[in-house]
This record gives structure tokens, sequence and C-alpha cells, in this order.
């Protein structure tokens, strides 16, 4: 599945315009610029499909990712869709633009009924941050099972990876929505991949 071409199939600027429901949904969520765009690029093994930036806020709407080969036809849906979110805690752009898509991702992680996990990014050097914990609070509170991947672990001693991992892990345990495993993954390094798609797999059949 992740060995074949990926296309970008549509931005969603707000609620109204998600797709129908359809393929079990994947969704990436995280502060600014923790490299969720990157990680899904890294997934797919392509580059550039989804856009990523040095300047936090470069992902501004839920951008969906598919297999190729599929029509979308009510027989003839892909078997899965990755959905590529707005960052959240990001304070330099405008109020209402950060408003705008702070609610929009809120709102989608919230009342999808075909999202089938979410992926919350962690960026290996900074940990969970307070703006982290409310979106874990809201998925716990709405039942929405998630995954918390490390990113960025080439920044960090490799002699770190564990004890983050374990630390990360300890404090996710008594959240009951967590999947109680911890990903550790680079972008940059290729590390973690296989096991995240994996994870996906599993998660998307489940
Ligand atoms: P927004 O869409 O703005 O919320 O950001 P994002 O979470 O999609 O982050 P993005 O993938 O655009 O990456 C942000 C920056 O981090 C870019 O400069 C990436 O090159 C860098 N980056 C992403 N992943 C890694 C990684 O694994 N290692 C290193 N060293 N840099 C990374
Ligand atoms: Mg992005």
């Amino acid at each position: 599945l992740f060995a074949r071409p990926w296309i970008f199939i549509r931005g969603v600027p707000a609620m109204k315009f998600l797709p129908p429901e359809g393929p079990p949904e994947i969704a990436f969520a995280g502060r600014s610029n923790v490299g969720k765009s990157s990680l899904i690029n890294a997934l797919i093994g392509q580059k550039g499909l989804a856009r990523t930036s040095n300047t936090p806020g470069r992902t501004q709407e839920l951008n969906y990712f598919v297999p190729d080969g599929f029509s979308g036809a009510k027989d003839d849906l892909p078997p899965l869709a990755l959905v590529d979110m707005p960052g959240y805690g990001f304070a330099q752009a405008p109020k209402d633009l950060v408003d705008r898509w702070t609610k929009l991702v809120f709102d989608y992680l919230r009342g999808r009924v075909t999202l089938k996990r979410v992926y919350v990014l962690i960026d290996a050097r900074h940990g969970i941050k307070k703006i982290d914990g409310e979106v874990l609070d809201l998925l716990d509170k709405a039942a929405v099972s998630y995954q918390i991947v490390l990113t960025k672990t080439d920044k960090i001693g490799e002699k770190a990876v564990p004890h983050l991992i374990s630390d990360t892990l300890a404090k996710i345990s008594k959240r009951p929505a967590a999947y109680p495993e911890v990903i550790a993954t680079s972008s940059e390094k290729n590390r973690g991949l296989d096991e995240l798609r994996q994870a996906i797999v599993t998660a998307t059949a489940g």
C-alpha cells in the first residue's frame, strides 16, 4: 500500500467542505512545525506531495491523501485516507486565522465518524506541551483512538530515545484513548517509518 503512488485529493478549509464519509481516515495532528507533512511524505516516499516549510503555519487546510488507482465511486473506494492537518499552538499568525484553524482541527477530531486513529506528533526535543495535553483531553473525551509519535529524533542523541519513549508512555498511561505504544521517528533519517506504517495498517483494519 505504501509502496504505490499516492495523490492529493482535497483541501478542506472548513467542516462543510469535508468529503462524504468514505474510507477509514488516519489523521496527523500536532503543533505547528512538528513535522506532520514531512512525516506523511516520508511514509509514502514522495518528497513534495504534502507541502512542508521551515515556517510554522504551512498547512492551512485538512489535506486528504489517498493511494492512486481508485475512482472514488462507492464500489471503488481507496482502503484508507491520510489527513494532514494545520498545526495548533502557533501564536505568530493573525489571531482570526489561528482561531479558524484551531476550530477546524478540534471540530474534525471530535466529530468525524470515519476517523479511525489520530497520530499526535510530539517534537522529541520539546515533549508534550500544554496545548498537546488539551488535544489529548479532547480525544479522550470523544473516545477517539490516538497514538503518540515522536518526531525529529535525529535532533536528539540516539541514547536519549529509549528514555524519552518510556517517559512519554508514563505520561499517557492514565489516558483512556491512548494507544499504549509510542513510535519514535525521523523523517530526515527515515527512522521508525516501517513501525508506523504497520501501526496504521492495523488501525485501519481494526
Ligand atoms: P505546519 O504545517 O506548519 O503545522 O508544520 P508541519 O508539522 O507540517 O511541519 P513540516 O513537515 O512542514 O516540517 C517543519 C520543519 O521541520 C521543516 O523545515 C522540516 O524540514 C523539518 N523537519 C520535519 N521532520 C524532520 C525530521 O525528522 N528531522 C529534522 N531534522 N527536521 C525535520
Ligand atoms: Mg504541515
